[in-house]
């Protein structure tokens, strides 16, 4: 027979082990680092201007970055640093090479989300925030996953929970427990509001004291930043339903979304959230934060069944919400919750598959053109990169045959120019100030 005690010494032994575990598996050795970009990747796949224009205006300005020449011949490699330094200096037919950005607008935030496991979902969010950086814009991600795959591809293995989107949210109960109990001593007129007390189980744990910035890590990616997940943020689904009990007034899937509030306008371009499979207080402060909903989905006939049911608990969860009765939300979110955009995204398509085509066309009669116009294929290269818990886009393309890469590469980058198309629309649409 086992208690919980027998569980717990379970977890004490394998504790032992995990540190040597997670080194052989996710890091070999040394901290991930990010590539150089050779000039051909500059000037093709990241400025998409002629190599010979890109080469000469780096020849007639000594003081733009000159890269490093690698052994291997005629090619520079460049930082993303400095390609960002040309991005910022140099202009092409007077066109910049700076992304665009609708002006007087915060951060769009997109989610990335399905109940379904394996939907692709991590590999997108890994992939969008790669390409979005490689184009010019300033990424945060926030993994909302236990799992974290996103964090451990990021190069994030050792996260304390209180630097998740666990402690984000039992923050946001001491600070909104604290606002309400504040207004409703104030309140001269009217029907005194009960004053709730949090036990010291939480109040002492000292995550009211964190800054905003304290939540955000570097990546190696000097554009990209993350709210890191790890598995012990697991245990955020059960201890937030005691939470609500402690205080059923506090607006519990508003937390992430007040959190992101707070961040200046300009710090990021996008936001992009990697969600849990499964409905959940993480996952409703992931959509309720969202401005856009990106679905991605495998093309086989359980994955359209699992993605049917996904959009109708989210349309469930969402209408319970809409009617939620607690203290009045604070930060620019409104009930019922409106998203910009939702888009559906099939991932791991075969395009030889007939299977996969008749999928598509059948998501295609559902959906109409919410569902993207370019899958992501399924390629030996992502199953390859995904196994190092890399992207296309940091995998070296000398490290693979040429034509393997590009496919692969292509296909992302399609997603994403698809991606920004929609994103730049929803990001117009939002209100200013907002
Ligand atoms: N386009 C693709 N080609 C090949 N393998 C893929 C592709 N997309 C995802 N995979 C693989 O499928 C698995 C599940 O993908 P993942 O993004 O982790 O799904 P989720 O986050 O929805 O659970 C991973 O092993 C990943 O490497
Ligand atoms: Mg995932």
């Amino acid at each position: 027979m086992f208690t919980h005690e027998d569980l717990a010494q379970l977890q004490a032994q394998s504790l032992k082990m995990q540190g040597w575990i997670r080194q052989q598996t996710f890091s070999p050795g040394a901290d991930k680092a990010l590539r150089r970009f050779s000039s051909w990747e500059v000037a093709e796949l990241i400025f998409r201007v002629n190599q010979s224009t890109l080469r000469g205006r780096l020849a007639t300005d000594p003081s733009l970055p000159q890269g490093l020449v690698e052994e291997d011949g005629r090619q520079r490699w460049y930082t993303l640093e400095e390609i960002n330094e040309m991005r910022r200096r140099i202009k092409v037919n007077r066109r910049s090479l700076m992304p665009a950005r609708p002006a007087g607008k915060r951060a769009l935030r997109a989610a990335i989300a399905n109940f379904k496991g394996g939907a692709g979902k991590s590999t997108v969010a890994l992939h969008f925030a790669h390409a979005a950086a490689l184009d010019g814009y300033r990424v945060l991600c926030v993994d909302f996953d236990p799992q974290a795959t996103l964090s451990h591809s990021m190069g994030l293995t050792d996260v304390a929970e209180d630097y998740t989107v666990w402690g984000i949210m039992a923050r946001d109960l001491i600070h909104e427990t604290n606002r309400m109990n504040a207004s409703a001593r104030g309140a001269e007129s009217g029907a005194a509001l009960p004053r709730r007390t949090l036990p010291s189980s939480i109040t002492d744990l000292g995550l009211d004291g964190l800054r905003v910035s304290d939540f955000i890590k570097p990546t190696c990616w000097p554009t990209i930043d993350l709210i890191p997940s790890c598995a012990n943020a697991a245990f955020v689904e059960f201890a937030s339903a005691q939470y609500r009990h402690l205080n059923p007034e506090w607006s519990f899937f508003a937390a992430v979304s007040r959190y992101l509030d707070a961040l200046p306008d300009d710090a990021y371009d996008l936001i992009l959230f990697d969600c849990p499979p499964a409905i959940g207080y993480q996952s409703m402060n992931a959509v309720f934060a969202a401005d856009m909903l990106y679905i991605p989905s495998g093309p086989g006939y359980w994955e359209y069944d699992s993605t049917t049911s996904f959009v109708g608990q989210l349309a469930e969860a969402l209408e319970d919400l809409s009617a939620f009765s607690g203290a009045v939300p604070t930060g620019t979110m409104k009930l019922p919750k409106v998203f910009q955009d939702v888009r559906f995204l099939l991932t791991r398509y075969e395009p030889g598959n007939e299977l996969h085509r008749a999928m598509r066309s059948a998501f295609g009669k559902v959906f109409g053109d919410r569902l993207a116009e370019h899958p992501i294929e399924m390629t030996r290269a992502v199953e390859q990169s995904g196994r190092f818990l890399s992207s296309i886009y940091e995998t070296d393309y000398r490290d693979m045959t040429r034509e393997t890469w590009r496919r692969a590469r292509a296909s992302f980058d399609q997603a994403y120019d698809e991606f920004k198309t929609h994103a730049l629309a929803a990001w117009d649409n939002l209100e200013d100030g907002q």
